[in-house]
């Protein structure tokens, strides 16, 4: 099995990956932040490489499986990423994505803003002691609020041509985007 870990930060997806495919599988985690890899915790053997969703460093049908863990709302163009994602796919893979979802009430939406904005930066303050640390917080509501929508997400990855496209949904927040690759042709 070979997994390519898209938006791969810290690793904590990758590290799961290569739990889960074991000694005989390969785990590539790309990101382009040298930055994020650099702080990166993962198992010997993970290889970590520059590059992004929309300029996957791997040539045609070289993953089995590739996942993303809250990286799509960091992405400018969604159909350029879902048609590399397609490209490097092998016929028959699947993609896996996780995001989190600003959920649909209003009242919902205001009181998860509300708790993201105001009451995790000052826990998150206090915690990591480092006075940046508030203002990373509110930016990672903000681009929870600014993400696509489930039906643009999926849309964009339908268009480029995936089957069974679906998403399941955690707590009205935790989303999760699987599709398929269909096999080669006989
Ligand atoms: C919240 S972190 C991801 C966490 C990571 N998946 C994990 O499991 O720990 C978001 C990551 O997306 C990366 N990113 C930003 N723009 C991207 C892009 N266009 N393509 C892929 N990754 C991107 C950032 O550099 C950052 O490392």
């Amino acid at each position: 099995m070979r997994v390519l870990d898209v938006g791969v930060g810290t690793g904590l997806m990758a590290r799961e990956a290569a739990y889960l495919v074991g000694a005989s599988g390969h785990v590539t985690g790309v990101d382009p932040s040298a930055g994020m890899m650099g702080c990166a915790v993962v198992p010997a053997g993970v290889k970590l490489l520059l590059g992004s969703a929309e300029a996957i460093p791997f040539g045609p049908d070289a993953a089995d499986f590739i996942s993303m863990g809250y990286a799509l709302r960091h992405v400018a163009d969604l159909s350029l990423a879902f048609r590399e994602f397609m490209r490097v796919l092998k016929p028959g893979g699947r993609i896996c994505v996780l995001e989190i979802t600003s959920p649909a009430g209003r009242a919902r939406r205001t009181l998860l803003k509300a708790y993201m904005r105001g009451v995790v930066p000052v826990v998150a303050r206090y915690i990591a002691r480092h006075r940046d640390v508030p203002q990373l917080m509110r930016y990672y509501w903000d681009t929870i609020e600014a993400c696509a929508s489930p039906s643009v997400i999926m849309g964009a990855i339908g268009d480029a041509g995936f089957v069974d496209v679906r998403r399941t949904v955690t707590l009205g927040v935790f989303s999760e985007y699987c599709a398929r690759k269909a096999p080669r042709q006989q």
